[in-house]
């Protein structure tokens, strides 16, 4: 049996490295007093399908199944949709209060596997619901560069950019649909069908010809009313303050079509990232919350791609090692012993001392290498003799000095060191 493409296992030799992203994540989202939500991975399948939506997530790479009932059913392929959902069913908005919520957890998109991009993948974000301030875009963005710049990982940038509103954006949809038409047999064909279906998207377009096609193009920030342009100064303004690293990218239109106004992502610049560099993204939504059945109100977030903050982090040496040494082992000289050992390695535990215990059959040799080996500081050894006299002896093993402890005293003992 093999696992299915596109999907990764953890195995024990990693698994330390997720425990402590996920850790890290709950202690930022709880600094700024974001509340954890979680949400089911299936969703009914128009929770992701809505009539406004055309972007290729959507309309290519979700799992869509019929369960044995015959409901349609979407595995989730990010989280803003069902979180948004559950906060509407749940009645969680409330008259003049901002709500902010957190998630963290799998995604499912039929994509293409390469180095960055799974078919399952995990992803954290946040959504806030309730105002439109640029204090709060700009408060979004911080936080999502917070989580990945406190964890040590550097050479990331935001970039960001304002969509406008939808009848800017349709303006603007216009303007450039109107100078690529004549050069439409020049594009590349994903652009060519693009021309149609969603000409924003071509501007992100990654083939070096389409980019040379849009020199000269409609600039999207010429479309902005004066207030949006006002907007987008505040937002940068802040950033500014905050020494958040940001470079305005007139090209950044994101690949969900339900964003409007401001727009960001992270991208990290890091030799063998590979083409999936952008860490996360989000950005402001203004019909969101109404499609799903909500007031009309205006909502913003970000999502975050663990597995490549896992991969940035390994890239610039950031081990998230805990290389505190261990503390005690307790070891058995023979089979006979290991009852003992082992109630004295519970109690120990009990105690809140940092203790481990071979569980295995080694030799006491064996198990004292292990012990050294793994940066124990002390041993505790149990044998017949030790159990005759109900006491223990205690190998320091950085001195490599051995004392005999009354098995009572232990710790009393350990506390004295
Ligand atoms: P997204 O840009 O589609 O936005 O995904 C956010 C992040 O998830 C990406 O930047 C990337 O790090 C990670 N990601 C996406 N697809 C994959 C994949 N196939 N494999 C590995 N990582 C992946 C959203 O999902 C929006 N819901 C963000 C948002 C929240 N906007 C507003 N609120």
């Amino acid at each position: 049996m093999q696992k299915v493409k596109g999907t990764y296992d953890v195995l024990p030799s990693e698994s330390y490295k997720w425990l402590f992203l996920e850790k890290h994540i709950h202690q930022v989202m709880k600094k700024h007093q974001i509340d954890y939500v979680r949400t089911p991975v299936f969703e009914y399948f128009d929770v992701f399908h809505r009539q406004s939506e055309a972007s290729d997530m959507v309309t290519k790479e979700t799992y869509d199944f019929e369960d044995r009932s015959g409901r349609k059913i979407t595995l989730r392929p990010e989280g803003t949709a069902g979180v948004i959902r559950s906060i509407i069913e749940n009645k969680l908005i409330t008259p003049n209060h901002v709500l902010k919520t957190y998630y963290l957890g799998a995604n499912y998109r039929y994509e293409r596997p390469q180095k960055g991009r799974y078919r399952e993948f995990y992803q954290t974000g946040v959504e806030v619901i309730g105002d439109k301030h640029a204090v709060l875009d700009a408060e979004v963005i911080q936080i999502a560069y917070e989580i990945v710049s406190t964890l040590g990982i550097k050479d990331v940038v935001v970039k960001i950019n304002h969509l406008g509103d939808a009848e800017t954006r349709l303006n603007f949809k216009n303007a450039l649909k109107a100078f690529l038409e004549p050069l439409k047999d020049q594009l590349s064909e994903d652009s060519k069908m693009r021309l149609e279906s969603n000409p924003l998207r071509i501007l992100d377009s990654k083939v070096p010809s389409d980019q040379a096609l849009l020199k000269g193009a409609p600039v999207l920030y010429d479309f902005l009313t004066a207030s949006d342009q006002k907007y987008f100064t505040l937002v940068t303004d802040i950033l500014k303050q905050y020494h958040i690293p940001y470079i305005v990218d007139e090209k950044l239109v994101r690949g969900l079509d339900y964003y409007a106004h401001v727009v960001f992502e992270l991208q990290a610049n890091i030799d063998g990232f590979g083409s999936q560099n952008a860490l996360g993204g989000g950005g402001r939504y203004d019909d969101l919350v109404a499609e799903l059945g909500g007031p009309p109100l205006s909502g913003i977030g970000f999502a975050l791609g663990l597995e490549r903050l896992l991969l940035a982090a390994e890239l610039q040496g950031i081990t998230f090692k805990d290389d505190a040494p261990q503390y005690v082992a307790v070891l058995h000289m023979d089979s006979e012993s290991k009852i003992e050992a082992y109630h004295i390695y519970k109690r120990l535990l009990d105690d809140g001392i940092d203790v481990s215990f071979d569980f295995s059959n080694k030799a006491f040799k064996t198990q004292l290498k292990h012990a050294i080996s793994n940066n124990h500081t002390f041993a505790i050894i149990v044998g017949k003799d030790e159990i005759d006299t109900n006491t223990v002896q205690i190998k320091h093993l950085l001195t490599q000095t051995q004392e005999v402890v009354s098995m009572d005293d232990i710790l009393t003992y350990l506390k004295k060191q």
